[in-house]
């Protein structure tokens, strides 16, 4: 079944205080559907064409493994973000502050990891396949599920991200990130990991 673009509840909207309507709109129906185009050309007649997108990511390399984990790293990315604040669940806080210190400290890692990637990336919080929660920087499309890792938070550290909103003022960018972030979503991904 060919790739398509996921709903996003705020593609017309934005995310005010984080991004524009214009800056989600090239990001999702321009790059993201750019890499969907692409994969779906090149899994017609290729031996992972049916497979699943979990085992396109750790089975393939080069330009379809490159494809569909941006799907995916978009796909997961468009999730973790709300136009709606929310506040962090106590049951999600609870397993950051026993693993980073405090919800502070987590915060300041992933940011630092987040606004440290060089060139084009992604940081994710995940569980790691020995059972450990960790922050780590991807290069390019890679992700913690070619590791046999579980994604639990994502933020799209490519320059498309932010330029069109920020132009060279990544930093503001981060700031501003963790006051938009879907706690429900982050909950319901460790739910699945038996985290909490
Ligand atoms: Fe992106």
């Amino acid at each position: 079944m060919a790739l398509t673009l996921p709903n996003v509840p705020y593609l017309n909207s934005g995310i005010p205080g984080l991004l524009t309507p214009h800056a989600v709109q090239i990001h999702v129906t321009k790059h993201h559907q750019g890499y969907i185009t692409a994969a779906n050309n090149l899994l017609k007649g290729s031996p992972f064409a049916g497979k699943s997108v979990e085992e396109i990511i750790k089975a393939a390399d080069g330009p379809i493994f490159n494809n569909v984990a941006q799907h995916f790293n978009h796909s997961f990315y468009w999730e973790c973000l709300t136009e709606q604040k929310k506040g962090i669940s106590e049951a999600v806080e609870s397993v950051l502050t026993k693993t980073f210190g405090s919800i502070k400290d987590f915060k300041d890692q992933f940011l630092q990891k987040a606004s440290t990637v060089f060139g084009s990336g992604w940081v994710y919080l995940s569980k790691d396949p020995s059972g450990g929660l960790v922050i780590k920087q991807y290069a390019n499309a890679l992700n913690p599920i070619k590791e046999g890792g579980i994604p639990l938070l994502t933020v799209d550290a490519w320059e498309h991200n932010w330029y069109i909103d920020y132009e060279n003022r990544k930093a503001e960018f981060f700031e501003r990130f963790f006051d938009h972030v879907n706690w429900s979503f982050v909950e319901l991904k460790f739910k699945a990991a038996g985290l909490i």
